[in-house]
């Protein structure tokens, strides 16, 4: 398979940034997104050119640091997956695929498809966890969950925290990402003990961290490699009006 490649190449954040075009051939049809950025740069250092700068760590869809835009969707056009898991043979030989970083102003260029996504970090590290106390591990058994708080739980935890939501929602909203945290915590008895703290700090820094708000466009749930569903983000609404009339 043969394509052109219109990938974005920005130096760093202060510098302009534009298009360029590059033509990769003999693809085989079964390699992955990636690999196909790995052969790309492959022969443009062979060249003495600037390999284009991308991220990916785990190549398995668990990391969600492969988040690109590619022809206009974070993830590709494939609903359900992320850029590691997009094969070459799902587009069509000889097509024209535009590459670009997530545009979203929180997350800055660091350079070409790399961006800064620290931001989501700094909303984890304002309430996105359980405060316990260390010692041996307790029984499995001892704090007995339901099967629909454990499913629950269990759906909104597979957020990968790529990025891909706010970068898909016209608001630049990263409410599904943050709904996500919020909902899978405050479902297990051990995170609902702090779930007023925590839905008044993490919506709190989402704000400071110059997120957007969501207005229901639905891109994000659309966009989510993990499907996780915008009713999360009603949920979290509730719990913060809730939490802000009776806390503190
Ligand atoms: S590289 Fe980890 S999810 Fe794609």
């Amino acid at each position: 398979m043969n394509f052109t490649l219109r990938v974005w190449r920005q130096k760093d954040n202060a510098s302009p940034g534009a298009l360029a075009e590059y033509k990769v051939q003999d693809i085989t049809p079964d390699i992955s997104f990636l690999e196909m950025l790995d052969l790309l740069n492959h022969d443009l250092i062979s060249r003495g050119e600037v390999p284009v700068a991308f991220d990916s760590d785990c190549r398995e869809g668990i990391c969600g640091t492969c988040c690109i835009v590619i022809n206009g969707r974070p993830h590709g056009h494939e609903h359900g997956g992320t850029v590691c898991q997009l094969h070459m043979r799902s587009f069509q030989d000889g097509a024209v695929i535009t590459i670009e970083p997530l545009r979203v102003r929180s997350f800055p260029i660091i350079r070409d498809l790399v961006v800064d996504r620290s931001s989501l970090d700094s909303i984890i590290a304002a309430g996105g966890y359980v405060s316990v106390k260390t010692g041996g591990a307790p029984d499995a058994n001892a704090i007995p969950i339901s099967k629909e708080d454990a499913e629950k739980a269990m759906d909104t935890a597979q957020c990968i925290g790529c990025g891909a939501c706010a970068a898909a929602c016209k608001n630049a909203a990263a409410m599904l990402f943050v709904s996500a945290k919020v909902a899978h915590l405050s479902r297990l008895p051990q995170g609902r003990v702090e779930w007023k703290r925590r839905v008044l700090d993490m919506v709190t820094a989402m704000d400071q961290a110059g997120f957007g708000n969501c207005s229901n466009e639905a891109e994000c749930e659309a966009t989510c490699p993990k499907e996780i569903k915008m009713g999360n983000i009603a949920g979290m609404n509730s719990q913060f009006l809730r939490a802000a009339l009776t806390h503190r």
